[in-house]
């Protein structure tokens, strides 16, 4: 089976960055991301490159490539589907805020709501692609939808699982060279077999075929979990030894590379910091804790849970760290904060532990602000408000915003590092120092800076994970 026309519901993240390099990479497929979010769709279509919704190194060299020659973005969602032969799903899937399942469970209704979409419009045959991190058995709900609620035409739909592995902020390079593609479906029809196929032909494009994993749905939705959740693990678990360090000699930079050099354990994923944040972590699991309860696996759920709450300490005990070292009271005092994304090279703030810690400096009174190379303003205020805390007016009392990192951290009492952007290592930290109020406090909870050279200029010094700059 021959695919000639893709579209993809959901301009975020995902959907925007992996069907700019399908585009790319496959010039006979015209390729139409669709969203109801009529500003993100016009930023896409931004002759400014710069002024793209997402931003990912590389990216904008891909978009400018393939835009208008069969890339399109638009907001003509039902059109796009009547057209396509293959519909990937790449919409959010938050966690419940309401209901059953609050605070655990994914929020499926946009998927439903897409699901139902699909099934009013479709006159032909498709192959619909889970693309979005959803929970597993999510395809029997999809298939359950379009086989029941259709307009009436006999159309066929196979129902495929392909989860992304992309990571923000490395998104082009992660798609044009993945570790594996992973493809779920009904192998045990020929008709599941061919669809298979046909999504595995188009990542054959560029991908070497001993690469491409094909699983059957449920395999492939619980390795996506899995994935993240051993990811997170890795990072709750070098986090927590950074905290057994602080109160010993062990460095956790040294311990890291010690224990990474083994290759049983591997050296990724080893970095200690301030915590995880991101759209994915977190909500798989949630998602994955709240399917072993569902299940009655109370120990399964229990084991997996502690990473969470591992790395909420985690945020929560670098702020508190700032406020005792700051003689226990940071009230009406200004501390700058570099960084607001959840890591370097994205402009992505969701779940970043910046906002957390953020949230417990105002509850102590404290005057945050803020510099990020590439976080708007509006976004910091959305993150903060989102908590529901304090009121907005509140928040915007409380956190002011800088275009530049040296007027931020002006007359500032402390400093704290919150995301490992490169442009931190390169300041003129001289000059930074000489405008701080003293002592001057820095607190790098990305362990990125050069702390000698820090403390040699005055700065007193606090660094995750390192008990010899630990006030
Ligand atoms: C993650 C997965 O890596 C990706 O495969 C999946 O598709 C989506 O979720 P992402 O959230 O974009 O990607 O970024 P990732 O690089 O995994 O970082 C997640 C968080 O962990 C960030 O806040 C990062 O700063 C933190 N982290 C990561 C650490 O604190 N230490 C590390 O060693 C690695
Ligand atoms: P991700 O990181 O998973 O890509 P994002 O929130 O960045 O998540 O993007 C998801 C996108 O999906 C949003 O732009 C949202 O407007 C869009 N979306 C959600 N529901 C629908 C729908 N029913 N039809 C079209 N677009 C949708």
């Amino acid at each position: 089976m021959e695919i000639k026309n893709i579209c993809c519901i959901g301009a975020g993240y995902v959907g925007g960055p992996t069907m700019a390099v399908i585009a790319q990479k496959c010039p006979h497929i015209n390729v139409t991301v669709v969203d109801i979010n009529e500003a993100r769709i016009q930023a896409w279509n931004n002759d400014d490159l710069s002024k793209l919704p997402v931003y990912e190194p590389g990216l904008d060299h891909v978009v400018k490539e393939a835009r208008n020659r069969n890339l399109f973005f638009s907001t003509k969602v039902d059109q796009a589907i009547d057209k396509a032969d293959m519909i990937f799903i790449s919409v959010n899937t938050p966690t419940k805020t309401y209901g059953k399942g609050k605070g655990m469970a994914a929020d499926l209704k946009y998927i439903e709501l897409c699901a139902r979409q699909i099934a009013r419009v479709s006159k032909s045959d498709k192959i619909v692609v889970e693309k979005s991190t959803l929970p597993v058995r999510t395809a029997s709900a999809i298939k359950s939808i379009l086989d029941n609620t259709g307009n009436g035409t006999d159309v066929k739909f196979q129902i495929l699982s392909n989860p992304e592995f992309l990571a923000e902020g490395t998104a082009i390079e992660d798609l044009l060279h993945p570790d594996r593609v992973l493809i779920g479906g009904d192998i045990s029809t020929a008709e599941g077999k061919e669809a298979i196929d046909a999504l595995v032909n188009i990542y054959a494009t560029w991908v070497p075929e001993k690469q491409i994993l094909t699983t059957n749905v449920w395999s492939s939705e619980l390795s996506k979990l899995t994935a993240n959740a051993f990811l997170a693990q890795r990072v709750s678990s070098i986090n927590s030894l950074s905290e057994l360090c602080e109160k010993t000699e062990a460095d956790i930079n040294e311990v890291a590379k010690a224990i990474g050099m083994d290759s049983r354990i591997g050296s990724k994923f080893l970095k200690a910091s301030v915590g995880f944040g991101g759209s994915c972590f977190q909500k798989d699991i949630l998602n994955l804790v709240y399917i072993a309860k569902t299940y009655g696996l109370n120990e399964v759920a229990d084991y997996w849970e502690q990473v969470l709450l591992m790395n909420n300490h985690q945020k929560r005990r670098f702020a508190h760290n700032i406020i005792s070292t700051l003689f226990n009271t940071v009230s009406g005092k200004k501390i700058a904060f570099l960084g607001w994304a959840f890591k370097k090279d994205t402009n992505d703030t969701r779940e970043s532990a910046a906002i957390y810690v953020a949230d417990e400096l105002l509850n102590e009174q404290s005057k945050v602000s803020v510099f990020d190379p590439k976080v708007q303003k509006e976004q910091m205020y959305t993150d903060l408000d989102y908590l529901n805390t304090r009121s907005s007016e509140e928040n915007r009392a409380g956190l002011s915003v800088f275009k530049d990192p040296y007027e931020a951290c002006k007359d500032a009492h402390a400093i704290a590092i919150l995301t490992e952007w490169d442009e931190f290592k390169t300041y003129d930290w001289q000059k930074i120092y000489d405008t701080m109020q003293k002592p001057a406090f820095l607190f790098d909870g990305r362990g990125i800076l050069n702390i000698p050279e820090l403390e040699k200029i005055g700065f007193v010094c606090y660094k995750i994970g390192s008990s010899k700059h630990n006030y």
